[in-house]
């Protein structure tokens, strides 16, 4: 299987990029891959954190990219830092904070992008405007798109009380993971360890996360591997000169959504699965790879941005 390439992005700066992708590149490692993190940040706190926490395994770099030089050049030199690492990694993450004068093309050299967000309003149209200006990479039928995951940041108890989601509209096709949660302890993590052992609910959010990329993953590498094998016997077929064979037609690239689309709610369905009961709530109980996690949260809090994703799988959300 090919490296996975994971960009962290988003044009706000705050909402949790350079936490997750050290805090995910851990847990990657933690699974037993080969993990490669390039940090695109000028701040590097994504490397840092690594290169100062104990000692997990992932290759840290931290590169820059010349946005300001405009045109292909931040892109190429992406692709190189790409290919090099890839050559000895299973799973590349990409730490950038996006600026307007990046090519979206950027996107491309990715499998997936992960677009961390807190529940703010003002967050969220934010988050909704670059995911709107984006939207032609994210349904490109001339590129293989990236996936993309939305991911709430740094949420309260209180925020996910509210459904702050289903005020927003994001006109593109996506995932939504399950929430991270804010948290003091997450902050005192920095350099000293990893959020996946935190035996608190923001510990539990972060592993239920960890589960969910996999999960994206998975169904990413599932849905290539379809794809490839649909057009290989295609290809063979058209040689054989049967003239049935069609080529996909734009309804075909719209089924390939909608399964996108159902898709979505199973990550965040395998999340309800693990809803506390209200009596649960003061035993937590968190293993360090995530086996049994278990969520200080109340049964509402867990249960408002699932039905959100689920009102998107069913095309309903703003009706
Ligand atoms: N889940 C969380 N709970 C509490 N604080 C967080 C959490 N995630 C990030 N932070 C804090 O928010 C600030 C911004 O986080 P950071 O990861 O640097 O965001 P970005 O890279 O998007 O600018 C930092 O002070 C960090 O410690
Ligand atoms: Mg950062």
């Amino acid at each position: 299987m090919s490296t996975f390439k994971i960009l962290l992005t988003s044009q706000k700066g705050g909402v949790g990029k350079s936490t997750i992708s050290a805090n995910l590149a851990a847990y990657f490692r933690r699974q037993g891959e080969a993990v490669t993190l390039i940090d695109f940040d000028t701040h590097g706190s994504s490397s840092t954190w690594l290169s100062r926490a104990p000692n997990i395994g992932v290759v840290v770099q931290h590169k820059i990219l010349p946005l300001d030089q405009g045109g292909n050049r931040p892109i190429l030199d992406a692709r190189l830092h790409l290919r090099r690492a890839a050559t000895s990694s299973d799973v590349v993450i990409c730490d950038l904070t996006w600026t307007d004068s990046i090519a979206g093309e950027l996107m491309f050299e990715f499998d997936m992008v992960i677009v961390p967000t807190s529940v703010s309003e003002i967050e969220l149209a934010a988050t909704s405007g670059f995911l709107s200006r984006h939207r032609w990479v994210f349904d490109s039928a001339i590129h293989t798109p990236p996936t993309l995951l939305v991911c709430p940041t740094r949420v309260q108890h209180e925020q996910m009380n509210n459904n702050a989601f289903s005020k927003q509209r994001f006109p593109v096709s996506f995932m939504l993971s399950p929430p991270v949660l804010e948290a003091q302890t997450a902050r005192d993590m920095f350099e000293r360890g990893y959020l996946m052992d935190l035996k608190d609910a923001c510990g539990a959010s972060f592993n239920e996360f960890g589960k969910a990329v996999c999960a994206a993953r998975d169904m990413r590498n599932a849905e290539q591997a379809m794809k490839k094998s649909a057009h290989a016997s295609m290809v063979s077929s058209a040689r054989a000169g049967n003239k049935s064979v069609q080529m996909p037609t734009a309804r075909n690239n719209l089924l390939a959504t909608s399964s996108t689309l159902s898709n979505q709610y199973s990550i965040l369905g395998r999340h309800r699965l693990h809803k506390t009961r209200p009596e649960d709530s003061a035993a937590t109980v968190n293993s360090p790879n995530g086996s049994t996690t278990s969520a200080r949260t109340t049964t509402s809090a867990t249960t408002s941005i699932p039905q959100f994703l689920k009102r998107i799988a069913l095309g309903t959300l703003n009706h």
